[in-house]
């Protein structure tokens, strides 16, 4: 039964390590076994990622990339395989949301978001899966978000982007599971980083938020630190095509 949640001998890409949502699941996936390639711009902040891997024991190495262009991601996807070979998982956890109100998006700020959100997660899949699917195993895992199919003020482009994402992550299923490669996402609630410093700051909109879960709180990073494993994890194998919601039932009221 343990060997359901290891990981060892896994190696895993997970995009927006430097931060919040990627660095906590870099961390699980560590702890659980996994050697993790840490992706994104900051390399203090990615060096800092795989030094508290280190001193929980686990095995780490940053990449540092520019991942808004999605016609580099084929070539950011090549550069995953250096540390430690071929990537068995992927988690595409980089992301942006710009909180523009409708009347303030352009054109670039629209592209930008699709880009980094909608685009570079499948140009990156689309690079590792052939390496995954001959060794006849693989998992993609995806972050959507309560705005995969709740609208929230100022979000359009990023509301559409991961609106998309789940739908990306169904036809990536439909298109990759039987060559043993599943691919999941992760919806998670309100969790306190970078992204959501604004809701956060704002305590009565944090409070607001924490009221429509059902467990009456926002989430904690280490929340998502078991769905992470499972979804990466053996445990997993008969799972492809859904959006797990990790939001203390925020979706459920
Ligand atoms: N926090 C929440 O409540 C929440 C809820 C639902 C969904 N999500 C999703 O969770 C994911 C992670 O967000 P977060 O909340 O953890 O936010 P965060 O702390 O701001 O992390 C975003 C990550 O994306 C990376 N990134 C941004 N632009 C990049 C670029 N151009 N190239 C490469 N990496 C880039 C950042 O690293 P660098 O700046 O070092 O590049 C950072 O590691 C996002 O997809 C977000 O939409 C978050």
């Amino acid at each position: 039964m343990q060997d359901l949640f290891d990981l060892t001998g896994r190696v895993a890409a997970v995009t927006g390590a430097s931060s919040g949502i990627g660095q906590a699941i870099a961390r699980a996936l560590a702890g659980a076994g996994a050697s993790v390639v840490c992706v994104a711009r900051r390399e203090g902040a990615l060096a800092e990622t795989v030094r508290m891997i280190a001193e929980a024991g686990g095995e780490a190495a940053p990449v540092v990339g520019d991942l808004a262009d999605h016609h580099d991601a084929e070539r950011i996807a090549a550069t995953m395989a250096d540390p430690f070979g071929g990537p068995d998982i992927l988690v595409n956890a980089a992301g942006i949301n710009l909180r523009q109100p409708p009347d303030a998006i352009t054109p670039e700020s629209w592209d930008r978001t699709l880009a980094l959100n909608l685009s570079t997660p499948f140009f990156l899949a689309r690079t590792l899966v052939p390496a995954m699917r001959d060794r006849g195993w693989g998992r993609v895992i995806n972050i959507a978000s309560l705005q995969s199919s709740r609208a929230f003020p100022n979000s359009m482009p990023y509301g559409a982007s991961k609106g998309a994402v789940a739908q990306l992550t169904r036809a990536m299923a439909e298109a990759w599971s039987k060559d043993g490669i599943t691919c999941n996402a992760i919806a998670p609630g309100f969790f306190p980083t970078e992204l959501t410093a604004a809701v956060f700051d704002d305590a009565e909109a944090a409070e607001r938020n924490a009221r429509q879960t059902a467990i009456g709180r926002n989430g904690r990073l280490e929340d998502l630190h078991g769905v992470a494993i499972f979804l990466a994890a053996p445990a997993s194998d008969y799972v492809t095509g859904q959006i797990i919601h990790v939001d203390g039932g925020f979706t459920a009221k």
